[in-house]
């Protein structure tokens, strides 16, 4: 059995306070909930606010990117030991928004898969198809490439932590989901490559979550695909009540 993760992530939203505020609110709705992990991503300047209100909790705190060199001259970035030494434990890779608007390819996703689990964090490395791409028939190619080549030189044994999000594009904050039965289908691929690039034991075992309109209302149909470990929720995971509700499914 893998124990599923339900993770937000904010985006650019929410202020230091406002994330103290969202803590307060939730921690006493999924006190005890120990059948799933959470973990919440806020933006970098929100992760203090995070980590100081979420300790002791069952809560985890995540960030939403890194960069994969130990320091440098890169202004505006932040890497793997600054992240652990805030409090971090995950790090999202790869977010479709940030390899729309912000460059990120196939291969700084796989210099920063590496330098997350060099690190110790556990990466959740986000895939998914464009809308153009699955009308042609080209999710399985897309998922396959964009895995084969996050996965480029990392061995099963450092890949342990490794946990994938398949979150196709055409449905991130647009109100469409994939049905239950399509997430259910890419997963399987996702897992097929990872069976290839590191063994049908590591595949069993890895973590697949699925993103993309994910809401109260859809959340139980979508978390009992036996395929779908778990939610990246951008949107529905502002608000505590609703993100509780998807937690509980
Ligand atoms: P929405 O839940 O707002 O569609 O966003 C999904 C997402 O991009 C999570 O990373």
């Amino acid at each position: 059995m893998r124990k599923k993760l339900i993770a937000a992530n904010w985006k650019m939203y929410k202020t230091p306070d406002q994330a103290r505020d969202f803590f307060r609110d939730i921690l006493p709705l999924v006190h005890g909930h120990d059948r799933d992990e959470i973990v919440v991503c806020p933006t970098y300047l929100c992760l203090d606010a995070a980590v100081a209100a979420a300790k002791g909790s069952n809560v985890a705190i995540g960030a939403q990117n890194l960069h994969w060199e130990k320091e440098g001259a890169f202004t505006g970035e932040v890497n793997a030991a600054m992240l652990l030494a805030a409090g971090v434990t995950h790090v999202i890779i790869g977010h479709s928004e940030r390899r729309q608007y912000f460059g990120e390819t196939d291969d700084t996703v796989n210099l920063k898969l590496k330098s997350a689990l060099e690190a110790g964090l556990v990466p959740i490395v986000c895939v998914g198809e464009v809308l153009e791409e699955r009308e042609a028939g080209l999710t399985d190619d897309v998922l396959r490439r964009q895995c084969l080549r996050a996965f480029h030189k990392v061995s099963a044994k450092k890949a342990v932590r490794l946990v994938v999000a398949y979150e196709p594009v055409w449905a991130i904050g647009t109100g469409k989901t994939a049905t239950p039965q399509m997430a259910a289908d890419a997963h399987a691929i996702i897992r097929a490559q990872a069976a290839e690039s590191f063994g049908q034991e590591f595949a069993d075992k890895l973590r697949i979550l699925y993103g993309g309109s994910v809401k109260p209302e859809n959340a139980h149909a979508l978390m009992s695909e036996e395929e779908i470990d778990g939610a990246l929720v951008g949107g529905a995971s502002l608000d505590p009540k609703s993100f509780a509700a998807i937690v509980k499914y």
